[in-house]
């Protein structure tokens, strides 16, 4: 294992444009579930269709508004770990030229990363369904949910049956062709099209790191798998 970190650590060194891709699994040592963790991913015994998808929003709309309440509590009550505040130092080194991740806690803007790409939205914030007016959160919290125009106030998160920001997209596409290293932490990949990228990096002839506690999707595609380690201990590590 040793070897592995010290092999990451020269190819962090050597890469010009090192681009990090961050799943659930970024967050969980801040005190966040993920959703996949055999033990304890929030799908595993909730149905996610029914609480974070366009269906959920129009047919299930008191659940959908209690379950992100919920969530919008956790992000307030915890906050960024030591993980976070090392890529946002790597970033001020220029270590690191972008994070895209599918967090939608916000903790990596907290951590003072600046060039981030938050591909499933944010929880920072709410917006209406129809006029597209963004508010702060604290308005979904309020239940303040009637916009002036008619529309439906609901989280700056992208549902199951959305389709994602195309600005998001464009700026994840140009990160990646642009990367050299290319480093998953915590994602178990399962989830198009943010899965995407990494496969997108390697058609790119970057390197593929992948660290995450469980296999993924993806593991027999990259160069380098970190597997069975806590990503807060791997960072630290990489950064003494
Ligand atoms: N260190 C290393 N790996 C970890 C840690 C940790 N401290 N904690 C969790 N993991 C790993 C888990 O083993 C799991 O494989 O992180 C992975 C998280 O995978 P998921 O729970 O599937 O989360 P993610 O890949 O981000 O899900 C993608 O699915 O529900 C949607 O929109 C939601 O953005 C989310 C998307």
């Amino acid at each position: 294992m040793e070897d592995q970190i010290h092999t990451l650590k020269q190819w962090i060194e050597n890469s010009k444009y090192t681009v990090i891709f961050t799943g659930a699994g970024m967050s969980t040592e801040s005190g966040l579930p993920d959703f996949r963790s055999a033990s304890t991913g929030i799908w595993k015994d909730q149905n996610p269709m029914k609480l974070a998808s366009t269906d959920a929003m129009k047919n299930n709309r008191y659940g959908f508004i209690e379950f992100y309440q919920n969530r919008v509590e956790e992000v307030e009550k915890y906050k960024p770990h030591f993980g976070h505040e090392v890529l946002a130092q790597w970033e001020q080194e220029g270590k690191l030229k972008a994070i895209i991740t599918q967090n939608i806690d916000g903790f990596h803007q907290e951590a003072g990363s600046k060039n981030v790409v938050e591909l499933h939205g944010t929880l920072r914030k709410c917006h209406c369904s129809e006029c597209k007016e963004t508010f702060p959160i604290l308005r979904f919290m309020e239940e303040k949910l009637s916009c002036e125009c008619g529309g439906f106030i609901r989280p700056s998160v992208v549902l199951f049956g959305e389709r994602l920001m195309e600005v998001s997209l464009i700026h994840a596409v140009r990160e990646t062709k642009q990367a050299e290293l290319f480093i998953v932490l915590g994602s178990s990949l399962n989830v198009s099209p943010a899965n995407f990228f990494p496969i997108e990096a390697k058609e790119n002839e970057a390197k593929l790191v992948i660290i995450n506690m469980e296999p993924t999707e993806m593991d027999d595609l990259a160069d380098l798998v970190i597997p069975q380690r806590k990503i807060g201990e791997v960072l630290q590590e990489l950064s003494q």
